[in-house]
């Protein structure tokens, strides 16, 4: 959270002004800054990230019934967004490593109905997004990322909103920067701006000009202030996060049967979470009920795999997922945020530590 008087400072003119929403002073100086601080060439601010997701696609005018080549280990709305727009996932297998789409099993899962590639910077793990930009160069498909945990990132000096054609953002509140609720898409053709605008506003230009069909999905002012508020803080709550990081890698780092991901080379990360890789004598489940036991709050990110939802179980094309089973059965995410004090992280990892081979955690809760 920001400073409160900050963000009351930041809000007081909104009761004088009355303008409240509908691409307001906030809501544009927000686009703005996110543009310049993102790197990117043209973006659009969202009620959520799921909503720039779901209509950066719609967007795209694919035919309904297209496939979408894309992973089924990753938050629900990544799924959610291709089939609202009446397309069919067609589920890829993750790498071992980083947890991302394993673009050597992209090829084989084109056909004649394949119309993109929807991978997912997944904890902020960059893509191969040199391969995969290859083979959508090569068979003539679009691709869109779902950087939703990839927020301000840099891949080899690029802002990672720039890979593909479009790339979107989420700032939800448990996100690295946050507006409440918000989103944004980022894209490489301009044309494409026009095209949100009309999706994120019922398709109105004027009082009496509505050009298209579309939804309502636009950011208001009170979420555009929080969101200018954060940003000016950014910088030194990913520094923050970093120590909590680096706390988790060299408390359990030489741990066996605990893999913590390294991030890629040439990648400036975000520290947006901190997976781990259960085996061996630590067993995923057991660690979970255990810390919760303790008051702490792990993440089974992302289980089950959306492929196995209710909701998309063996509706689609079925594909061996082995690696990204493997992973939705063993990772867990330890709790990572600014403020998480340095001997809350001990005590977590005496916690891990405990449960080895069934053993029960005790630690004291300490206050430092
Ligand atoms: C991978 C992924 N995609 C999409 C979303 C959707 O973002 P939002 O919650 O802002 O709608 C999330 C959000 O939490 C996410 O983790």
């Amino acid at each position: 959270m920001p400073d409160f008087e900050e963000y009351i400072a930041m809000i007081k003119p909104l009761w004088e002004s009355r303008h409240l929403t509908n691409m307001g002073q906030y809501h544009e100086r927000l686009e703005e800054m996110l543009k310049g601080y993102l790197e990117v060439p043209n973006a659009s601010l969202m009620v959520n990230g799921h909503m720039a997701l779901e209509l950066t696609i719609q967007a795209m005018n694919f035919p309904a019934g297209s496939e979408v080549i894309t992973t089924p280990f990753t938050f629900v709305s990544t799924t959610h967004a291709i089939v609202r727009n009446g397309l069919q996932p067609v589920f890829c297998d993750v790498k071992e490593g980083n947890y991302t789409i394993d673009e050597s099993k992209i090829e084989d899962l084109i056909t004649e109905k394949t119309v993109a590639i929807l991978p997912v910077h997944i904890y902020g793990h960059i893509c191969s997004v040199d391969k995969i930009q290859e083979i959508a160069y090569k068979y003539g498909l679009k691709v869109i990322y779902d950087a939703a945990h990839a927020f301000g990132e840099r891949y080899k000096g690029v802002g990672v909103g720039n890979f593909g054609n479009a790339s979107i953002f989420s700032f939800h509140a448990t996100k690295v920067f946050h507006t409440i609720e918000g989103g944004i898409s980022c894209f490489q053709e301009r044309e494409l701006y026009e095209t949100l605008y009309n999706l994120k506003n019922f398709g109105i230009r004027s009082e009496e000009l509505t050009v298209s069909i579309g939804a309502n999905a636009k950011m208001d002012e009170f979420h555009a202030a929080m969101g200018i508020c954060n940003l000016k803080h950014i910088d030194d709550e990913i520094k923050k996060r970093k120590r909590i990081f680096e706390a988790y890698h060299g408390l359990l780092g030489e741990e066996k049967g605990i893999c913590l991901l390294p991030y890629e080379k040439d990648l400036v990360p975000n520290y947006a979470y901190c997976p781990a890789l259960l085996t061996g004598s630590y067993d995923r489940d057991k660690v979970y009920e255990v810390l919760r036991a303790h008051d702490v709050y792990p993440r089974k990110y992302f289980y089950p795999l959306t492929a196995d939802m209710a909701c998309f179980k063996n509706k689609y094309k079925q594909q061996p997922l082995e690696v990204a089973r493997e992973c939705s059965a063993k990772v867990l995410c330890f709790p990572i945020y600014p403020d998480l004090p340095l001997g809350e992280v001990e005590r977590i990892c005496h916690i891990i530590k405990e449960t080895k081979n069934g053993r029960q955690g005790v630690a004291a809760k300490t206050d430092n």
